[in-house]
Formats: C-alpha cells, structure tokens, sequence
C-alpha cells in the first residue's frame, strides 16, 4: 500500500460539481476579480472566524506584508519572529522595509514561549512580534504574550497560516487577535483553487488600511492614498472556498482523528509525538513527533522503502537559511529551533485519510526497528 503525505484531492461528493458549476457562472457573468462572491466569501469567513473583519487578499505572505503595514510597521523598524517557521514569515518583514531579529523556540511546546518575548523585548526594543501558531496548534502563551505585547506597546500580528479553525480556551484562535493572517494555499487545512490568503482583525483602522493597502493604496479608483499592492482576491478562489468552508468543521475532524490515533496507537519508542499543549483544540493541519537526530536519516529511508509519504516541518531555521544573511538583524539562540529542525518528523495526515491508510502506517511504524 502507498499512503502519500499529503492528498489535496479527497473532496466531498459532489464538490467538484458544484464549484465547476459555479465557476461557469462566474465566467458568464465576468466575475473575474472581486465580485459578490468575495464579498461573500469574507463574510462567511468572518463567521466561522468571529473576529470583526476578515478580508481576502492574494496569498498567505501577502497577508503578513499587509497586515504588518496596516498595524503601523514602518521602514527599518525591529519586528521578532520565531527562528523555527515558513520563510515567508521572515521574508514579509524584509519585503515591507523593516528589519527581522529571531528568537529561539521551546523544544517542549516547539512555539514562541512568554521567556523568549521577553529575552527579545529587553536584548532588541523591538516596535513589533510576529506570533506564528505552527501545525495546526496555538502557541500555548498567547494570552500572556498577548498582553505583554499591549503593555509594552509592541504591534503584534499574528500568522495563522496553519491555523484556521484552531481554538484556545473553547474560542476561536482569531476571534481576539487584533491582527491576525492565514494562507490558503491549496495543501493547508482551509485551501483554495489557487494562492489565495486572509487578513483578520478586530480594529476598524486596520481593517480599512488593510483595505486599502490590498488594492494598490486606492482611496477613490484613481486616488491612491498609499503605496500597496496588487493582492486582490481572485472570484474563483473566493467561490472555491465558500464552498469548501462549508465542509471544513468534517475536514478539520478527519484530521484531528489521524492526528489523535498516531499519538495513541504508534508505540515505537524511536518516536515521540507532541500533542497540543492543554486548553489548544488542533485543527490536523500536521502530525508531529521527535526522534533523536542521527535516527531521522534511517526512519525516512524505512519510510521510503514502505511507500509511506513524510515531513520534515521545517528542516532548518530561519536566520541560517542563506537568504537571511544580509538581513538579519539579530538573534537569539540557545539551540533549540536547530535541534527541532533535525530532529521534526510529520507522518502523512490529511483529510478524508482512510481507515485503512491509517492503520497501515501505525503498523509500519511500530515494525520499525
Ligand atoms: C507559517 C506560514 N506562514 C506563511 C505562509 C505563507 O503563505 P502563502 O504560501 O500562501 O504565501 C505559510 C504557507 O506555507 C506558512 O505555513
């Protein structure tokens, strides 16, 4: 049996069917960019989100660069990051004019901790954190980082790129972040028919300075107001997701159901699976364990030969990937996010994963000696 990584095509029945149909729709009547249906779209996302403005734009990295200018990051100002995330964290601080500094992670909950923020806020006098919640979870700290970021005065946005539908204490994750992101590229747990991404906020300025900054700095059709970008929400991604919002609590279950039976079914001793700290209810974007570093090599070839899918999420920290070298502008390191990065093994998850599949993998898994 071959059980991939990840299967972007399990949809629902009759998915296909409807989005086709209304794609054609959409072409008859030139809905091409914008259109009610992103209008529709961002409605129902703020529902299922229930924050107090959610907006489309043109992918996950944009929606960092937007959001990181709507919430006043200006030119050359300090914004922290984790060192363990997606590049595209680090890269949108760099492509809005301002300067990343990294900070180390917990090798327990693998996120940004209350004592790294502070470590960075004393070591760097930051103006801005980017939170990153990884793998479908919520850094555990969000409250308290939350509030600290408040008292200091330090803009906080936070990428969700893997975490729509994730809570925090029974609430949705996005519900109070005052300025949050997502992606929706087709892999993640909420994906679209091509790039598309999300901006969430709870501040009427961001929204509207978000709004303005997605569609070229427009304030009137030929008034432009700011400098922005082209990062408006195409009409077939946006009816592509109406629809698929529709399935994604049954997604996000499926998910969480791979997710829960690897921790609880595979016993081999060479894997430690990380659960979601307590109060965090996941949203299956990603299975994740640790295995010692020298161990990783030969549990992939094993994966390999059995025809079995795997990750490594991510294999190497941001401030050493050699793209960072002439932006960096500090870090802080104690070794933990270049432990993970050798150390992170993923197992195939994704929704609509079969029984079968499942199994097959756990018993591979616990043969593996
Ligand atoms: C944590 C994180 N941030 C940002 C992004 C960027 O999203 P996109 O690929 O839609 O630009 C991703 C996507 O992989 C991500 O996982």
């Amino acid at each position: 049996m071959k059980v991939p990584f990840i299967d972007i095509l399990r949809f629902e029945k009759n998915f296909l069917e409807t989005v086709t149909q209304k794609s054609a729709e959409l072409l008859k009547n030139g809905h091409f960019v914008g259109g009610p249906v992103v209008g529709q779209f961002e409605g129902d996302l703020k529902n299922y989100t229930q924050t107090q403005f959610a907006m489309g734009c043109a992918n996950g990295t944009d929606a960092i660069q937007i959001a990181l200018r709507a919430a006043g990051v200006k030119k050359d100002d300090k914004v922290m990051l984790p060192d363990m995330t997606f590049w595209a964290t680090f890269e949108a601080v760099v492509n809005v004019g301002a300067i990343p500094y990294t900070l180390d992670v917990s090798r327990e909950t693998l996120h940004l901790t209350v004592a790294s923020v502070k470590e960075g806020i004393e070591k760097f006098k930051p103006q801005a954190l980017i939170l990153v919640h990884l793998y479908g979870w919520a850094c555990p700290e969000t409250m308290e980082i939350r509030k600290i970021c408040k008292e200091k005065n330090i803009i906080l946005v936070e990428d969700c790129a893997q975490a729509i539908g994730t809570k925090i204490n029974n609430e949705s994750l996005l519900k109070n972040a005052t300025v949050a992101t997502t992606s929706f590229y087709p892999a993640k747990v909420l994906g679209a028919s091509g790039d598309a991404g999300g901006i969430f906020t709870t501040e009427s300025s961001i929204a509207n300075a978000a709004k303005i900054l997605i569609n070229h700095g427009r304030t009137g059709h030929y008034d432009h107001g700011m400098i922005g970008w082209n990062s408006r929400l195409g009409a077939y991604e946006a009816s592509f997701m109406v629809e698929a919002l529709k399935h994604l609590d049954a997604k996000l279950e499926s998910r969480r159901i791979v997710c829960d039976q690897y921790r609880n079914k595979i016993k081999n001793p060479a894997l430690k699976f990380i659960a979601p700290a307590q109060g965090v209810w996941e949203n299956g974007y990603l299975s994740v364990a640790l295995m010692e570093p020298s161990t990783r090599p030969a549990f992939i070839e094993y994966l390999k030969s059995k025809e079995i899918g795997y990750g490594t999420v991510y294999p190497g920290a941001m401030s050493e990937q050699p793209g960072a070298k002439d932006f960096l502008g500090g870090k802080i390191s104690h070794g933990h996010a270049d432990w993970i990065a050798k150390s992170v093994i993923n197992l195939p998850c994704f929704a609509y994963m079969t029984q079968e599949e499942i199994d097959f993998v756990i018993k591979t898994v616990n043969e593996y000696k």
